[in-house]
């Protein structure tokens, strides 16, 4: 499994063959299939690193803001893997598979802080932002000394949030499969889809509705 980009930002890549550094390569987890296994480096060490700079465990109550997207997804796993308690944002017809992850899912939209603070009284210890804009939704559940971060929104460095960039990790990587080798992490597919319909998969990407991955089928 690798996550194929150089270390500074840059265009990843659809090909049936690519050159690139060992140290962002992995063995791909047996627990996983190809497709699973394509769809998890990107949105997965996305995860991994927002809860690594978040420093969640068990003792957090944790909001992720876009539960059921590609990345929010395998964060509610990891840190449920890590013994943290779960909220998560999603519209109802993802809150069945928000539970199935382990989270207390909660609507978004007008009242969605009422809603948060129904599930968690005292606010929450954590945030995590999958989705931006959600700034003030944030900064109205953290608890006093909470931390939060985005990988959508840099303004949440005005409110001393974290905001930063998903760094190709081979270890971050080896993680990953040894969570999927023990049953903590699943990476849920939307759909598999030929090359020739990348432009439809982006298309439909941007409508901002997956519910986990879309991966790219390249035959051989
Ligand atoms: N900085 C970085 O290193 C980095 C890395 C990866 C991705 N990103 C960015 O992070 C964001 C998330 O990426 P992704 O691949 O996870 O996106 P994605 O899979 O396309 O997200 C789709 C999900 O977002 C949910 N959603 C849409 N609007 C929402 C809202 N207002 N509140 C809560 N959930 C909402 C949808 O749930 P419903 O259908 O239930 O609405 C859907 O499940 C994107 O902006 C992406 O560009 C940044």
């Amino acid at each position: 499994m690798a996550y194929a980009r150089k270390d500074v930002v840059h265009g990843g890549t659809f090909a049936e063959l690519v050159t690139m550094s060992v140290r962002g390569v992995a063995h791909k987890s047996a627990a996983l299939s190809w497709d699973e296994a394509g769809g998890l480096p990107l949105a997965g060490l996305t995860a991994l690193q927002t809860l690594d700079r978040l420093a969640v465990s068990a003792s957090d109550a944790v909001l992720v803001h876009g539960g059921a997207g590609g990345v929010g997804a395998l964060a509610v796993q990891i840190a449920r893997a890590r013994g943290a308690r779960v909220i998560a944002t999603a519209s109802p017809t993802n809150h069945e598979f928000l539970s199935d992850l382990g989270a207390t899912p909660v609507a978004y939209g007008d009242g969605v802080v009422e809603r948060i603070r129904e599930v968690a009284p005292n606010g929450v210890d954590v945030v995590a932002d999958f989705v931006g804009g959600v700034r003030e939704v944030t900064m109205a559940v953290l608890a006093v000394g909470g931390r939060h971060a985005s990988i959508a929104d840099s303004t949440v460095l005005e409110t001393g949030g974290s905001w930063f960039w998903v760094r190709p990790s081979a270890e971050g990587l080896a993680e990953l499969g040894r969570m999927a080798d023990a049953g903590q992490l699943r990476v849920p597919v939307a759909d598999v889809l030929p090359l020739e319909e990348l432009p439809a998969a982006f298309a439909r990407s941007r409508e901002a509705h997956v519910r986990g991955k879309l991966v790219i089928s390249v035959s051989d």
